[in-house]
């Protein structure tokens, strides 16, 4: 793993320094965890988890704990949850989306095909609330339930907005919220949660996690049109392929003229970059500086984690935690 970016390398050590061991548990947890009786879900987990994936969610869990001095068993066992449903919703998305690649690889339903994948993720969903059980609490549970119903929801409305051009930066924002900042937050919230925080300091964790999972989105986005598809481990250009309009292209399009909107409306229609070349979108989209747009929309959320980050008190934890909100506007994939 790793975020890339030379300048940062050493503050992205110094991180996974302080939680290389928890995280090495977290793997084991999972690889435990991924057992079904069924041999091809078995395989499907096994090739979710060796796939890498930047480990974002546990090491938040695991930072947010150590925030508050614990660094026991129940962070581990949350981070390891929070893993499972991200991976449970990356193998659903990418069925949703008709993926090809996942993580520099063949995405899951390329291989097993979609019927065995939707029910590998649902048995991979489960699985995690299983183990969330076993920390026998009720705010975990709840947490984790609306959680996933937030994140269900959020594909559905995006299901209901695919293909459409004159989707607006508040409708754009709702989708970002839901489907990236709500398990964010939900992996901040959760590791006050086991550390036994009250619930003013599980709110404020919650409100950081939440302003960097929409940084996260948002960097996303412009990485989607913007990275090198050998670093960002699936094709550039996707969203828009998928009928996605992000915020890179939505500020390009407030300012855009007819001829840019037919442009769009083309690609979207088409769903390829047959007709228009994909250097023409990205040559729009810089016209009207639409990447540095979204790019300094993501460090206003940033600066607010960075802020909320500041109330708590001095620690390596609490650097760390700083680190995360540089790795995320900075990183290359
Ligand atoms: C992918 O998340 C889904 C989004 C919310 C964009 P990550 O970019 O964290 O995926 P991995 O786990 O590192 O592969
Ligand atoms: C990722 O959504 C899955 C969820 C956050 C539920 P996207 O479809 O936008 O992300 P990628 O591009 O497949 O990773
Ligand atoms: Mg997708
Ligand atoms: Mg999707």
């Amino acid at each position: 793993m790793g975020f890339g970016r030379l300048g940062q390398s050493l503050t992205a050590r110094e991180i996974l320094d302080l939680v290389r061991d928890d995280l090495e548990r977290v793997e084991r947890e999972i690889g435990l965890e991924s057992v079904a009786s069924v041999e091809a879900v078995t395989t499907i987990n096994r090739y979710l988890q060796s796939g890498g994936g930047k480990r974002l969610r546990p090491i938040l869990v695991l930072l947010s704990a150590g925030l508050l001095g614990e660094r026991g068993e129940g962070p581990v066992r949350m981070a390891a949850v929070v893993e499972m449903i991200h991976a449970a919703t990356l193998v659903h998305d990418d069925v949703i989306d008709t993926a090809q690649t996942r993580r520099g690889r063949p995405s899951s339903n390329t291989i097993w095909g979609n019927h065995t994948c939707v029910l590998a993720g649902d048995w991979l969903y489960m699985q995690a609330f299983q183990v969330a059980l076993r920390e026998r609490s009720f705010r975990v549970l709840d947490l984790l339930i609306s959680l996933t119903q937030m994140m269900v929801e959020g594909e559905l409305l995006q299901l209901e907005r695919i293909g459409r051009i004159d989707i607006s930066e508040a409708d754009y924002m709702e989708l970002v919220d839901r489907k990236t900042a709500s398990l964010i937050s939900a992996c901040s919230r959760l590791g006050a949660l086991v550390a036994g925080g009250d619930e003013k300091i599980e709110g404020r964790l919650g409100d950081y996690g939440w302003n960097l999972g929409i940084a996260f989105q948002l960097v996303d986005d412009v990485l989607d049109f913007t990275a090198r598809e050998n670093v960002l481990g699936k094709p550039v250009g996707s969203d828009l392929r998928e009928g996605k309009v992000t915020l890179p292209l939505i500020y390009a399009l407030q300012d855009g003229s007819p001829a840019d909107r037919e442009m769009v409306a083309r690609v979207l229609s088409d769903g390829s970059y047959d007709r228009v070349p994909f250097r023409d979108i990205l040559a729009l989209i810089e016209r009207h500086d639409g990447f540095t747009r979204a790019r300094m929309r993501a460090r206003t959320f940033t600066e607010k984690a960075r802020v909320i980050m500041g109330g708590f008190p001095e620690s390596a934890f609490q650097r760390a935690l700083y680190g995360v909100t540089e790795l995320i506007t900075d990183r290359d994939h």
